[in-house]
């Protein structure tokens, strides 16, 4: 658990420092919050307190908070200081090494990383002394966190907005996840395919691409190079990843034959269909007699065809099953010539498919291991970790 120290100056974006510490927090961060004076007429240090889950600090000069933990300690406790929002006057005050209050003091105090998301009007941010202190932090290796353009609470518009929360803890992760997979190219698939029975109906499954998704994410924080296929669902393109989208089992298994080549891992976490119809009308099937029946195929094995290749990829599977997880896994891990395969149970209450949670029993050749339900995002890290870890080995 990394240790964060959330500085907030005062502007009205402090009203967000709330959804910050709560989002820090689920992102596995201990965070102690130091706010200025002025930050404290805007939100109170008793929210920011129950939501961080330590008290707040306000004072330089108070002899109880300097008991509980003085200004020097808290800036050697911290492993990253983070100002969100940073007033135009807080980067001022910092960028010359002013030291009035508890939060300037502890600037100069910290030998840790500093982050700094500023927020202020468009006019203060593009002023030439704005614009001069900015640069004075950044070659004082202070790094930025936005600010974004956009409305703002005096009704203008421009640069000058404090960077959304889910962003800002997004940039600190990114920037402080161990590099496992750096240079690294990976391919994953997501989601269900869509198999079509005629132009309106088709049959598909219950995979939501949550799994998928999240190992893109991750493996991009790892410092991969990431490449997602995903069939349709309902999740948001992710951020500066390059996915293309596809239906069918045929369109997926084409999209990841022609993106494999110069791969270093693939990950096929769709859940792709087994049997698609023989053939397609290109006229609705009409309702007729009480029984139907439909005439299914095997679809071509993705997974196993990539671990078929000469220059075959680190290839990984998964296996969703409702009865023995250990049994089907082991063989699909050796008919299908995987390194690895992650298997999970569906069809239960908690986890599996369409579940922002999870768990997982990983195997490979002579080892296995275990994930216990967590959620995807971190279940995603702790497999790519472990896929970093036998790709080395
Ligand atoms: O055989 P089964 O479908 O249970 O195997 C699951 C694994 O095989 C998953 O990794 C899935 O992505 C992959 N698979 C595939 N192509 C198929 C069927 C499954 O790549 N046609």
């Amino acid at each position: 658990m990394k240790r964060v120290l959330l500085g907030i100056s005062g502007g009205i974006a402090a009203y967000k420092s709330a959804e910050l510490v709560r989002l820090l927090r689920t992102n596995n961060y201990d965070v102690r919050v130091v706010m200025t004076h002025a930050a404290t007429q805007f939100i109170t240090p008793l929210t920011l307190q129950a939501l961080s889950g330590h008290a707040v600090h306000t004072q330089l000069l108070d002899a109880n908070e300097e008991n509980a933990m003085g200004h020097i300690n808290l800036a050697r406790w911290a492993e990253l200081f983070l100002i969100a929002p940073a007033s135009a006057n807080c980067m001022a005050k910092l960028s010359l090494g002013i030291a009035d209050d508890l939060l300037s003091t502890l600037y100069l105090a910290a030998e840790c990383p500093v982050y700094i998301a500023p927020a202020m009007n468009q006019a203060m941010w593009s002023k030439p002394v704005t614009q001069e202190n900015l640069n004075r932090l950044i070659h004082h290796q202070v790094s930025m966190i936005g600010p974004d353009a956009g409305s703002q609470a005096c009704g203008e518009i421009g640069y000058g907005r404090m960077s959304e929360p889910s962003d800002i803890v997004a940039q600190l992760n990114a920037l402080n996840a161990p590099q496992l997979l750096l240079n690294k190219k990976i391919l994953i698939s997501a989601g269900p395919t869509r198999e079509a029975l005629d132009p309106v109906r088709y049959i598909t499954n219950r995979s939501s691409g949550k799994m998928g998704y999240a190992l893109a994410q991750q493996a991009q924080l790892l410092g991969a190079e990431v490449t997602l296929i995903s069939g349709p669902v309902q999740l948001a393109a992710p951020k500066n990843i390059h996915t293309l989208y596809v239906e069918s089992a045929e369109e997926m298994y084409a999209a990841v034959m022609q993106q494999v080549s110069g791969q270093d891992i693939f990950i096929s976490a769709a859940a792709v269909a087994d049997y698609t119809p023989e053939s397609v009308p290109t006229e609705k099937i009409k309702k007729q007699g009480t029984h139907t029946q439909l005439s299914l195929r095997k679809t071509q094995d993705i997974v196993a065809s990539v671990a078929s290749l000469m220059n075959k990829p680190f290839t990984v599977g998964f296996a969703a099953e409702t009865h023995h997880l250990e049994q089907y896994a082991l063989d699909k891990l050796q008919r299908k010539n995987l390194d690895m395969i992650a298997a999970n149970w569906v069809g239960r209450a908690e986890g599996g498919f369409d579940s922002a949670y999870n768990a997982l029993q990983v195997y490979w050749q002579n080892g296995q291991k275990t994930f216990t339900m967590t959620d995807k995002n971190q279940l995603a890290s702790q497999l790519l970790t472990l896929i970093a870890e036998r790709l080395n080995a």
